[in-house]
């Protein structure tokens, strides 16, 4: 089967995995289309995925709650898949404000659903977590793990998982793809696109890469009294960039096989705390200075996947090591040290700023500009 022409929706494709996805699905010959509101990302981002592809990245502004608008960007588009990225992700937030997460990802996913029936278009894959699972009674962690969310992120994922399986059991002409994401880290190889989070960083690999920037003093390492080898919570970080190349053999499957899978995709390997500091050590060739601090409130000690039935499923793998995941994020923070904010003006003359963004109201305009 050929990707030419065809064309897959993104939606939430501005923000850090689905602008990577972005890439990759270009790199495989289909065409991606990007449906985002913005509201945790920088409309910067378009040139910078213009200037990579060398072609005018295709984007629609606007919210996945919005049904109608969901549906016309299908149609007019013909998109024969639709990979559900936009949702809201911070944990610690959904505590605080439960309804934004429901609203936003469980509604926003009934949203596009919709929307894909009205317009005919019944493929999709989605951005399911890990945290799923919750605290895992074993590693590594299979699909067939009983499901334990712990925070209202988590069962907004997996309420969101049982929606697409009465779906598809409603009606089988509904293709269904299902990712479990362990955690991704990392950055597109060429410093243009990476993470870039709003604040002080949650995860552990933004916060690493602003302490080696400059931007703050040191890293608080969240427990040293876990039961592992160095007494730091171990995790499966996964390369963005593998992450990504995972979308696109989910899509290959959807679209070649009348098939729905949930699958987990990680490395199957898991690295401590005190590992992913080290690995970034030697990527930065500086020091990184720590202090031990109390264990984060709902971490557990260690998790990481299972990989099989992704490598059996869809002939995916992760390809990408613990340091080629540090190299490529110091090489983004240190091109990007603000991220997309900011960006010197010789920045965007190198750059062809020739992405549109295209309103709700059918205005247009160039990225650059929004
Ligand atoms: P991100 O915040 O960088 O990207 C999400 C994008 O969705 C942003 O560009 C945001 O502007 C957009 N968005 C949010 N609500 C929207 C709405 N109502 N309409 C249109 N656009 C909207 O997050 P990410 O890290 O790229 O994560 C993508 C998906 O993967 C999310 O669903 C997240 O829950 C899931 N996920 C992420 C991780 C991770 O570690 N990053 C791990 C597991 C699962
Ligand atoms: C978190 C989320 C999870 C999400 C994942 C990827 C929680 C409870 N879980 O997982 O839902 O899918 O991010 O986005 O928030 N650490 C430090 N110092 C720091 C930051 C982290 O020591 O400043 C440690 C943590 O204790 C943990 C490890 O680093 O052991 C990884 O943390 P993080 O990157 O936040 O990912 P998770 O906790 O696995």
């Amino acid at each position: 089967m050929t990707a030419f022409n065809q064309t897959v929706l993104l939606t939430g494709g501005a923000g850090y995995i689905g602008s990577h996805t972005f890439m990759a699905l270009s790199d495989a010959g289909f065409t991606p289309v990007i449906l985002d509101d913005f509201s945790n990302s920088h409309p910067a981002v378009l040139d910078r995925l213009a200037h990579l592809t060398g072609q005018r990245v295709l984007c629609e502004r606007g919210s996945v709650i919005d049904t109608g608008f969901v549906a016309q960007v299908i149609r007019r588009h013909q998109c024969v898949a639709v990979i559900h990225f936009a949702g809201f992700k911070a944990v610690g937030e959904s505590v605080q404000q439960p309804l934004k997460y429901y609203h936003n990802n469980v509604g926003g996913l009934v949203s596009v659903l919709q929307a894909m029936q009205t317009a005919g278009c019944q493929s999709i894959v989605f951005s399911s977590s890990a945290t799923v699972y919750g605290d895992p009674d074993n590693v590594p962690i299979t699909e067939q793990c009983p499901c334990a969310p712990e925070s209202p992120y988590a069962h907004t994922k997996l309420m969101c998982e049982d929606i697409l399986t009465s779906l598809r059991a409603s009606d089988p002409a509904w293709r269904v793809g299902i990712l479990r994401y362990f955690n991704p880290v990392g950055a597109h190889p060429s410093g243009l696109i990476g993470e870039d989070p709003d604040g002080i960083p949650n995860n552990l690999m933004p916060y690493v890469t602003q302490v080696a920037v400059g931007r703050r003093d040191k890293l608080n390492v969240f427990g040293n009294d876990y039961p592992t080898p160095d007494g730091t919570g171990i995790r499966d970080y996964l390369h963005v960039t593998d992450l990504a190349e995972g979308h696109v053999a989910a899509v290959r499957a959807l679209l070649a096989r009348h098939d729905s899978f949930t699958v987990n995709l990680g490395t199957g390997e898991g690295t401590s705390v005190l590992g992913v500091l080290h690995a970034f050590e030697r990527a930065s060739g500086r020091p990184i200075p720590f202090e031990f601090a109390p264990r984060r409130a709902g971490d557990v000690a260690e998790y990481f996947a299972d990989v099989s039935l992704a490598k059996t499923l869809l002939n995916w793998r992760a390809l990408r090591t613990i340091d080629d995941m540090c190299r490529d994020s110091w090489h983004w923070q240190q091109s990007n040290p603000d991220g997309y904010r900011n960006m010197a003006p010789h920045d965007l003359n190198v750059l062809q700023t020739n992405s549109l963004l295209s309103n709700h109201d059918g205005s247009r305009q160039p990225a650059a500009s929004a």
